[in-house]
């Protein structure tokens, strides 16, 4: 659960290959910073893209890491499980969700048995989901599949996918209030086959986010708030589609 740089900040010039004598601060407009976040005994190796127009995506959010704990503490099984994540950003949730190590405490093993993954953002932000992929990529490779990378926007791509996942997560993605309406037509869609959601949410009420949860998911779904996380005001819910 800790949190500690693996490399120093990484800065990325914008002229990178120009003659000009640069700083390495000077003129750059993008830097990057690699932190290995040590989630349910694995360690995973995020970058974060700042400055990139990335916005919100480029970095790990809370609710997030809340997420991958509540996984841990409670034990979910994602082993072999087709999960989908919307609004990835780095990709914590599902690269974690990937790779997943199992410790068999009886016969003194440990391994990876992942889940296979779908992270999808807007398009911008999949360069970065892409690296972060790429860079935990497990010695023997990936359990189960390698997580793939795709550009699914609420309420626009979602018929572009099946409907028949396990498990659809999703780590602070309700803020947008013009964008709740879409994200539960979204959701309809990819739990059509009874799929489970997780939902991991900071609870702001300048976003209206309870708002989301009291009105329009139950709209569709039962849902159920599985834990209130008081010190980050972070709350944990399952939906299922009605
Ligand atoms: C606050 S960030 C959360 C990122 C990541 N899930 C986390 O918790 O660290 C919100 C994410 O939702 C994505 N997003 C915002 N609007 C979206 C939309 N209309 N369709 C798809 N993704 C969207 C953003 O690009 C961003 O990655």
């Amino acid at each position: 659960r800790d949190a500690r740089p693996f490399k120093n900040t990484t800065r990325f010039l914008m002229i990178q290959n120009d003659p000009f004598p640069v700083d390495d601060c000077l003129f750059a407009d993008t830097f990057s910073q690699d932190t290995v976040y040590t989630l349910c005994g694995q360690d995973l190796k995020i970058r974060q893209v700042f400055g990139a127009n990335l916005g919100v995506a480029a970095p790990v959010w809370e609710a997030a890491i809340q997420l991958c704990c509540f996984f841990e503490d409670e034990s979910v099984d994602l082993r072999g499980k087709r999960i989908i994540e919307l609004g990835a950003g780095t990709g914590v949730v599902g690269i974690l969700a990937a790779l997943l190590l199992i410790s068999n405490s009886l016969k003194g093993l440990i391994y990876l048995s992942g889940a296979a993954v779908t992270l999808t953002d807007l398009p911008l932000a999949l360069p970065q989901l892409q690296a972060n992929v790429s860079a935990n990529i497990p010695l023997g490779g990936w359990p189960v599949s390698l997580p793939t990378v795709l550009p699914l926007s609420w309420g626009e791509d979602q018929m572009k996918f099946p409907s028949d996942w396990d498990l659809v997560l999703c780590a602070d993605i309700i803020y947008l209030p013009e964008t709740y309406p879409l994200l539960v037509e979204t959701l309809a869609h990819l739990c059509k086959s009874r799929g489970l959601v997780y939902l991991s949410s900071k609870m702001r009420k300048e976003h209206g986010t309870q708002h989301f949860y009291e009105d329009y998911l139950p709209e569709r779904f039962n849902v159920e708030l599985l834990k209130h996380e008081e010190n980050q005001n972070i709350n944990i819910y399952r939906a299922s589609l009605k």
